[in-house]
């Protein structure tokens, strides 16, 4: 894939089609990133998880959305045809809790000429072994075995960083025929309401994301570069050019922004321009 600058989104992060319906097709225009990364989404339509979903922290946020979505028929009839307008490549995000239901997706998507590649969400246990798939290289190889003859775009593995060793599972992702992975995902996390003393995040914890999260994505990003050979997008607090510098200089090809947009919805183009112009400058 040929894109115009190293900046995408984060999967979840980023609702093109609410944003288009905020600032009209000035967005399709002056789009704040070089290709676009669907929220996930599963098979089955789901509500998400009851509130409180969002707990804001020092320097970043916990998330439990629990991934709300039309499902993918929904998804197909009404979110596939708007975001194949977009002026950039589209990345879908997938999930599922089993091979069958992976490969139900990435096949009818295979189709689809609006689709550019695939990321695959692999947060998510298999019914089959009651295994969270990306916590486990033998469960990661033999989804990519499953997925990888299904289509010859590329698939790209979400890596959660919940693990002791990142990089072997990138290993196995490569091993499985991966044409890329991305890192990182959130990170487990909770926090208490002093007010209440309850959680602060209705079902007890979810992950948290933002700055405090970089320098866990900077050592990751560089133990899977130095591990594994397949390009890396490298994501985990991204707020500004310089942090995309640091996120590229760790080894990774593309670099991501999530929660830097609910902040700032054109953060894609500011971090972006901030990063050519610092590699502009003679250091
Ligand atoms: C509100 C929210 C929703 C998210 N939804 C998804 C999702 O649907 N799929 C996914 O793979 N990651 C999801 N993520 C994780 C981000 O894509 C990203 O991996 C993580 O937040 C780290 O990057 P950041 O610190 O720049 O946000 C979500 C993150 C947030 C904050």
């Amino acid at each position: 894939m040929e894109l115009r600058s190293p900046v995408i989104n984060a999967s979840g992060t980023f609702d093109a089609i609410a944003a288009r319906g905020v600032y009209g097709d000035a967005l399709l225009k002056e789009f704040p990133f070089s290709a676009f990364v669907s929220k996930t989404i599963t098979l089955e339509p789901r509500a998400g998880n009851e509130p409180q979903r969002i707990w804001e922290t020092p320097a970043g946020m916990i998330n439990s959305i629990g991934l709300p979505n039309k499902g993918f028929e929904g998804f197909i009839a009404e979110d596939l045809p708007q975001l194949g307008e977009l002026p950039v490549p589209l990345i879908v995000s997938v999930m599922a809790t089993g091979h069958e239901d992976f490969g139900r997706m990435v096949s009818a998507l295979d189709e689809r000429e609006e689709v550019a590649a695939f990321e695959l969400n692999v947060s998510c246990p298999n019914v089959h072994s009651g295994l969270i798939v990306g916590e486990q290289p033998a469960e990661t190889v033999a989804l990519l075995e499953a997925l990888r003859p299904l289509t010859q775009k590329p698939l790209i593995v979400k890596l959660t960083p919940n693990v002791a060793d990142p990089a072997a599972v990138a290993v196995a992702a490569e091993e499985g025929g991966a044409d890329a992975v991305s890192l990182i995902n959130t990170m487990k996390a909770a926090a208490i309401d002093p007010a209440t003393g309850k959680p602060g995040i209705g079902v007890g914890q979810g992950g948290l994301s933002g700055p405090a999260v970089r320098p866990i994505a900077i050592a990751q990003v560089r133990a899977v570069a130095a591990a594994a050979g397949v390009p890396i997008v490298g994501m985990g607090g991204v707020s500004s050019g310089a942090d995309a510098r640091e996120m590229l200089a760790a080894g990774a090809t593309l670099v991501a922004v999530g929660t830097e947009n609910f902040r700032d919805p054109r953060a894609g183009d500011r971090i972006t321009k901030e990063l050519f112009e610092q590699s502009a400058r003679p250091t």
